[in-house]
């Protein structure tokens, strides 16, 4: 049996967890039968006391500790009165979204994909989740005057699909609450602190200057792959063949240029040997952005 209840220390118990546990013990058949139908490819989300979507042998999405840390983050920085209004960025298969929503806050998944957004409104239903709703839209058409402002808005694996994530940082600025918190997970360009490894060598471009808003950064070209395998087609960029990889520390800077005067980069996503190893092979970044501590 998953353990239900005991993962979050510090979470509070509240009627959308005693829902979804409700549900949890309590499965409709039917639903799960069409659930179990489709292929997932990245979020292992529970179903039941003993399914989840991508079977019981991988780990939770709830357990990971990267959406564990975005909870944390969230209590410890945000503290407007709940229900919090969250943004989930790319919300693929709508597992991260879900996570949040089991909170009790107020969750929009944004997602660009119709076949990625389809199972996250399937796990939306299946839980009865009044709380959630996901849109199919291209993150690029959010603004403050369409979409407001969010207490905390949730970047995971996007911010390298984009051609400008310059400008798309300050559009997260204008949609982030002033108490807000902005958390990001994204590759960066390799660069000397960032990764030794080859990995992405067939598909970046050699270092370049992006000038933006006064400023000018450095980071590479990513070719978006086309066609390719599942995952590839599923998770790559949705209107742009070639995304920008700004350095380590041009991300850093930009992050702040865009409104965010305190940065948090964060370790501990991983076993700590695994996580350097992984940031080297992989040149990944983890932060959280507030503008004030
Ligand atoms: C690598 S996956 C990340 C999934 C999820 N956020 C996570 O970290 O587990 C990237 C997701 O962003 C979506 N996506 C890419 N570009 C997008 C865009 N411009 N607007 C909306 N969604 C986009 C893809 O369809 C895919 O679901």
């Amino acid at each position: 049996m998953h353990s239900i209840g005991l993962r979050y220390p510090d979470a509070r118990v509240n009627e959308t967890d005693l829902k979804i546990r409700d549900i949890l013990q309590n499965p409709d058949r039917r639903r799960l039968e069409a659930i179990r139908r489709l292929e997932w490819t990245g979020h292992n989300i529970p179903l039941s006391e003993t399914e989840s979507t991508l079977g019981r042998d991988k780990g939770l999405i709830g357990d990971d500790p990267r959406t564990t840390t975005i909870k944390s983050l969230i209590r410890r920085f945000v503290a407007s009165p709940r229900p919090l209004r969250i943004l989930d960025l790319g919300s693929l298969e709508g597992g991260l979204s879900f996570e949040l929503a089991r909170e009790g806050w107020d969750v929009t998944g944004m997602e660009g994909r119709a076949g990625n957004l389809e199972k996250g409104e399937m796990i939306r239903e299946y839980f009865g989740l009044d709380n959630l709703r996901f849109e199919l839209r291209d993150v690029k058409t959010l603004s403050p005057e369409r979409d407001g402002r969010f207490d905390a808005v949730v970047c995971c694996g996007l911010l390298y699909h984009l051609d400008n994530p310059f400008a798309f940082l300050r559009t997260l600025r204008a949609i982030t609450a002033d108490d807000g918190l902005l958390f990001v997970d994204t590759h960066v360009a390799p660069d000397e602190t960032s990764a030794r490894h080859e990995t992405y060598a067939a598909h970046l471009s050699g270092l370049v200057s992006f000038d933006h808003g006064g400023h000018r950064y450095e980071g590479c070209w990513f070719a978006e792959p086309s066609g390719g395998s599942t995952v590839e087609q599923q998770w790559s960029a949705i209107s742009n063949e070639r995304s920008f990889w700004p350095t380590r520390r041009s991300l850093i800077s930009a992050t702040y240029h865009a409104g965010f005067p305190k940065i948090l980069e964060l370790f501990g996503m991983f076993d700590i040997d695994r996580e350097f190893g992984l940031r080297e092979q992989f040149s990944r970044l983890y932060l959280a952005a507030v503008t004030r501590l």
